[in-house]
């Protein structure tokens, strides 16, 4: 990746970036197997940490799994524009990925989805109060469930949907001492660019 980088060959970058993307989604200790991605909530940015869970490079998706009742939920049925940051501090690449979502729920991608995944990450749809809700102190934070019951694992499966975002755009930058590089890859002219810094 990083003699690709150093190139100035931006179809190969292009590639890389994607099969970089692909490869972080079952190695959970790549940069990019976590990602921050932005929606809009009342005018103002919104982020949050996610974990990247599929990409399609030929359809320039990428996934991530949430709870059907958070608060980014209903930013993307306001607005279904979402960003996506990653960063790799080794390789010192930033990517920025502008893209459209679609909320999947109870459908054929969401219940493969849901089959897929493993226990412990079905838990993480077991709280009873929604994400985000008001409580009196921490000691009564509803946490995951521990006993699994199928009732349990039925009332998950139906706070789970999956997010699906198609890329428009991406932008990198790239930081090295033998010269700094940006790149722009618009996906709808299919027009890539060298950008200034
Ligand atoms: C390391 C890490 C990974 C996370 N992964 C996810 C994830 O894949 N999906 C998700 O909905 N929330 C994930 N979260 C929690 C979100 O960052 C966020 O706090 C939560 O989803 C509520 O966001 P919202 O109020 O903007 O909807 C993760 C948090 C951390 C710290």
């Amino acid at each position: 990746m990083r003699e690709t980088l150093l190139g100035n060959d931006l179809i190969e970058i292009e590639k890389q970036i994607w099969l970089l993307l692909k490869q972080s989604v079952k190695i959970a200790k790549s940069p990019f197997h976590q990602a921050y991605v932005a929606t809009i909530n009342n005018n103002f940015p919104e982020q949050r940490t996610v974990v990247l869970r599929k990409v399609n490079i030929e359809e320039k998706t990428l996934r991530f799994h949430t709870d059907i009742r958070s608060e980014k939920i209903e930013n993307l049925r306001n607005n279904n524009s979402l960003s996506w940051l990653f960063y790799d501090s080794e390789l010192k690449l930033q990517l920025r990925i502008y893209t459209k979502a679609e909320i999947h729920y109870d459908d054929d991608l969401a219940n493969i989805a849901w089959n897929n995944s493993r226990l412990a990450s079905k838990m993480c749809y077991t709280t009873h109060a929604k994400s985000g809700s008001i409580i009196a102190e921490p000691e009564v934070i509803d946490i995951n469930q521990k006993d699994i019951e199928p009732e349990l694992l039925d009332f998950a499966r139906k706070n789970f949907c999956i997010v699906e975002t198609k890329a428009a755009a991406m932008d990198f930058v790239f930081l090295n001492a033998k010269g700094n590089k940006r790149g722009y890859f618009n996906y709808s002219t299919e027009d890539f660019q060298w950008r200034q810094i």
